[in-house]
């Protein structure tokens, strides 16, 4: 949630601060701003939208100086307005703050500053830091800024700057901050993102860690003032990877990647048949596995437990990250926590991470930002190498972690003694292949966004592996276009859902030939005769279906196991269409932030 920027160096600091916001945009874009240190002061402007009415602003009132702090900001408390927006001066404007994260106890510090005399002008919980930094300031910024940390309870990721002195101090609990050194500029940012343009050389701060960036050097030091030593980090992400390439949004360009991303998670873990997976724990200890996720990552959990159950025999359970530590779990040393985190930075996953190790969990991350805070906290990981996903709109991180779950099973299975079916080995290899067919045709899909664009509300209905699919398929279709969509277990819709059907309820139906193929045939009948509208993810070589409704959307054949991989790709792209015609901005629906580092 929130994106920080930073900049110290000898070049223009306010271009450099806009540039790496617009790249920071997808994690929260209702307002934004920039504190740059001018020959006269801080210079802080801000504005309510996105990151282009601040640059717009500048234009008209340029500010020099080559160093500054930049937010831009994912309301927590306070309306989306200018002046709730981030930087956060103090009552001399000689301090300025930008904060991801949340100041549990902001209400007792505001009343305490206020009696002391500050003077507050925002509705956010943010202020009180650059408040308590004033208290505490006197001429040196990281000790004012430790003396200030000790008297807040909470979240936080913190660039802060003043006036008098030439550094940019940035401190870290529970949100993330990564350090950039480049030859004669620092960047410090909440991702890599606004960093890789600068340079490749990075350093990532830890919970209780502050950095300390002056032009000479940097330092890292514990909240407590201790140094610390940090090793300096190479990113292996180019700058490429993270522009458009000449797609119009870039949840279009990474649907079109997943064939690439799906590869990149295979390569190297299946080799002459068998999977290589290196994990940190001995398989046949593990007498259960819970798996922890949010969002789209809870669907792919779902789709897992379906894999490690049925391949390998270990009883799995799946539980909403958030759920999970407010629920006093029953958690043993021999039961294995998966995590699954696209980011790796979402709070609630953290937290139930960390609560599953308080009780001697083996712990497992299947992640696909390298480096980021659930990758390091736990025991041993599968990196998804799904390259940078930007889209608020997660696709080519749900399809890779289906393809890494897969692996999780088919390898504990082996593990375990035993005997895993090839031919879902040779099927998964051949996955990329199948999507990029799929990826190649898309009137069939087209059509079906134009004709149902208008549509209120949405119901997606599949079974078994598929059911997970059909919750997936509707969380994209309402996330991006605004449609009102649900998804169900097919079989389950005469339980309740069927007396929301009528002429005007488009029903989508995910129907893989599996042993479900007839039953489903059922369900559709049922909804044909109360006059729904079907729309049907078929195999390609299906004979019936096409008697039960004429909108028809198909895809290859293929093995039981892949049909999540397969038929997630129509859902993606029909959500992605429904959206672009409904003119929304795919990649920035509303109220959505792309790393939700609060709880
Ligand atoms: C939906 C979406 C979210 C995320 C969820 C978890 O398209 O992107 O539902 O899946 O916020 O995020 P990660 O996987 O980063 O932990």
């Amino acid at each position: 949630m929130c994106g920080i920027i930073g900049y110290l160096g000898d070049k223009n600091a306010s271009k450099i601060l806009i540039d790496g916001l617009k790249k920071l945009e997808y994690r929260g874009y209702d307002s934004a701003g920039i504190a740059v240190v001018a020959n006269d002061g801080i210079k802080c402007l801000k504005s309510k939208g996105r990151v282009a009415d601040l640059e717009k602003k500048l234009l008209e009132d340029p500010i020099e100086g080559s160093f500054g702090i930049g937010h831009t900001r994912w309301a927590t408390h306070g309306i989306p307005s200018e002046i709730n927006a981030h930087p956060h001066l103090d009552c001399k404007k000689q301090i300025a703050v930008v904060h991801n994260g949340i100041i549990e106890n902001y209400n007792s510090l505001k009343d305490l500053l206020i009696k002391e005399g500050h003077k507050f002008v925002s509705e956010t919980d943010t202020e009180v830091i650059s408040h308590l930094i004033e208290k505490f300031y006197a001429g040196n910024l990281e000790e004012a800024t430790i003396k200030a940390l000790k008297l807040v309870e909470g979240t936080f990721g913190l660039a802060i700057i003043s006036k008098f002195e030439r550094k940019i101090v940035a401190a870290r609990r529970g949100s993330p901050l990564v350090v950039g050194i480049g030859d004669s500029e620092k960047i410090i940012a909440s991702d890599v993102v606004p960093i890789l343009s600068h340079t490749k050389k990075v350093v990532y701060l830890k919970d209780n860690e502050m950095a300390i960036i002056t032009d000479k050097d940097f330092r890292i030091e514990s909240l407590d003032g201790k140094e610390v030593e940090k090793k300096v980090e190479e990113i292996k992400w180019d700058v490429g990877q993270i522009e458009k390439k000449g797609f119009k949004y870039f949840m279009l360009k990474e649907i079109f990647e997943q064939p690439e991303a799906i590869a990149n998670t295979l390569r190297g873990r299946v080799k002459d048949g068998k999977i290589k997976l290196t994990v940190d724990f001995d398989a046949n200890s593990i007498k259960r596995i819970t798996i922890l996720a949010c969002g789209t990552s809870w669907h792919s959990a779902l789709i897992g437990k379906y894999f490690i159950e049925k391949i390998s025999g270990i009883p799995t359970e799946v539980d909403y990250a958030s759920e999970f530590r407010y629920r006093d779990p029953i958690i043993r040393k021999d039961d294995l926590a998966v995590v699954i985190s696209q980011s790796g930075e979402t709070a609630d996953t953290l937290a139930a991470l960390r609560e599953a190790k308080k009780f001697g969990a083996k712990t497992l991350g299947i992640i696909n930002v390298v480096g980021s805070t659930i990758a390091r906290e736990v025991d041993s990981g599968i990196y998804l190498h799904a390259g940078p996903e930007i889209g608020v709109a997660s696709t080519k991180a749900f399809t890779c972690q289906i393809t890494a779950l897969l692996l999780l099973a088919l390898s504990l299975a082996e593990k375990r003694g035993l005997r895993i079916e090839q031919d879902v080995v040779d099927e998964l290899l051949s996955a990329p292949q199948k999507i990029k067919k799929i990826l190649g045709s898309l009137e069939d899909i087209k059509k079906m966004a134009e004709k149902f664009k208008d549509s209120r509300d949405f119901l997606y209905l599949g079974r078994g592996l598929n059911f997970p699919v059909a919750l997936e398929g509707a969380l994209k279709l309402k996330e991006i276009s605004y449609i009102h969509a649900e998804g169900y277990p097919a079989a389950e819709m005469k339980h309740g859902p069927i007396a929301l059907i009528d002429e005007n309820m488009p029903v989508l139906f995910i129907v893989p030939k599996d042993n479900t193929y007839e039953k489903i045939i059922s369900n559709m009948e049922e909804v044909k005769a109360r006059g729904g509208k079907i729309i049907a993810v078929v195999s390609e070589d299906d004979k019936k279906i096409s008697k039960l409704t004429e909108n028809i959307i198909k895809v290859p054949p293929c093995h039981q196991y892949l049909t999540p991989l397969i038929n997630v790709i129509p859902l993606q792209l029909l959500a992605y269409y429904v959206a672009d015609l409904k003119g929304i901005n795919v990649d920035k629906p509303r109220n959505l932030a792309k790393s939700v580092t609060v709880e």
